[in-house]
């Protein structure tokens, strides 16, 4: 068996009514706590309200920073910090999907390490270690609670680009994951998100950096979505349901919190600020065509893969197999009412070459990936992706 390292420095508390430990966990870190959290929605279903209950009753007082968007800009970060400083706060609670996520995680950075931001965007750059995060997710799908990584999005001259985090320093203190906070989630957003995790499991189980223990976590995760992700759409309000996906993205999140994204992830990145794409429907409109390519490349996985997707593949050639997968996640994607590819969007051949030559930037997603891939690769999945026949 291969030798590998397993790094997971975050305390995890899974269930119904975890919610409610945050007072407690947080007045082991410190007595002042910033509560970042996004639109209205945790607002409305009464999660901030539980938030700040648990903290006051355990003498942590709270300051709220309400309102972070999709994909948070470094001004909104600036903002939050600004507030955690004036407030001297000791701990960020980021409660919401992946952006109050991440933004929790660029403040409790931007407190402890001096200006510019920008030079710990990228790989392992954090001089100080950041304050202490709890990480409190409302959607099942970007793992942020258990990862060391955090997306921001940069504004250069007019031009959006999403941009990584990655440090273990950033891997949150504590994650509360309470499928409660889910059960109100719009039917879109759990579509999304839930691709999102399938993605990540899918990409950390064939990635080269795979390992035996994150496969585990993979293969398990892949079996859950792949059989509850249909079954959320349906019954929305089902917390039994709700509970295995959020768990499922638990588990993907571990995975490529060791294994890192691929080309999925890699070719996502310009299609949400340039497209204005959720980043788990761009997600799902690349999956297939990366997962075509990648399996027709190396079948090391393909069986085991295959299973946890509930398809039989033992009798079937390496060609049938990889259709047969490529099919289901397909399906999958059809199920859950998201587009299967952006036809509708026309896009011009030269904005294609521009985000092709872009990704082909990301020396290290692109080593990571199982296939070499070259250029004219990634142009053809775009193509397919956007369907536009050469
Ligand atoms: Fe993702």
């Amino acid at each position: 068996m291969q030798n590998f390292q397993f790094y997971l420095p975050t305390r995890v508390y899974f269930g119904k009514g975890t919610i409610e430990k945050v007072g407690e966990e947080a007045k082991k870190l410190g007595k002042r706590a910033l509560v970042v959290t996004g639109g209205k929605s945790a607002r409305r279903m009464g999660a901030l309200q539980r938030v700040e209950d648990s903290l006051k009753k355990m003498g942590v007082k709270t300051f709220l920073f309400e309102g972070v968007e999709a994909n948070p800009s470094l001004e909104t970060i600036k903002r939050g910090t600004n507030l955690t400083k004036e407030k001297k706060c000791q701990i960020v609670v980021g409660l919401g999907g992946g952006s109050p996520m991440d933004t929790a995680k660029g403040i409790a950075v931007a407190f402890t390490n001096p200006d510019p931001f920008t030079q710990y965007l990228g790989r392992n750059k954090l001089k100080e270690s950041p304050l202490p995060v709890i990480a409190i997710p409302t959607t099942a799908g970007t793992g942020s609670e258990v990862t060391p990584y955090a997306v921001f999005t940069t504004t250069t001259d007019g031009k959006h680009q999403k941009k990584i985090m990655a440090d273990p320093f950033i891997f949150p203190e504590v994650a509360l994951v309470d499928p409660e906070l889910t059960l109100s989630l719009p039917s879109s957003v759990t579509a999304d998100t839930g691709i999102d995790a399938l993605s990540h499991a899918i990409e950390g189980l064939i990635s080269k950096n795979c390992q035996p223990l994150s496969d585990h976590l993979a293969l398990e995760a892949i079996k859950l979505l792949s059989s509850y992700l249909p079954e959320v759409v349906r019954n929305p309000q089902d917390i039994e349901i709700r509970g295995q996906v959020l768990y499922a993205s638990l588990l993907a999140g571990m995975v490529i919190a060791q294994t890192g994204t691929i080309l999925v992830h890699l070719m996502s990145y310009r299609l949400t600020p340039d497209l204005n794409l959720p980043h788990g429907r761009a997600c799902a409109i690349l999956l297939p065509w990366v997962c075509e390519f990648n399996l027709k490349g190396s079948s090391a996985k393909l069986i085991s893969l295959a299973k946890s997707l509930g398809e039989d593949v033992e009798n079937l050639s390496q060609e049938e197999a990889v259709e047969s997968v490529v099919n289901r996640i397909r399906d999958l994607v059809l199920q859950l009412g998201l587009p299967q590819d952006l036809k509708s969007r026309k896009i011009e051949e030269s904005l294609i070459e521009d985000f092709a030559s872009e990704a082909m930037q990301d020396k290290r997603k692109l080593a990571n990936n199982p296939r070499k891939v070259t250029l004219e690769d990634v142009i053809e999945i775009y193509r397919k992706a956007f369907g536009v026949v050469k």
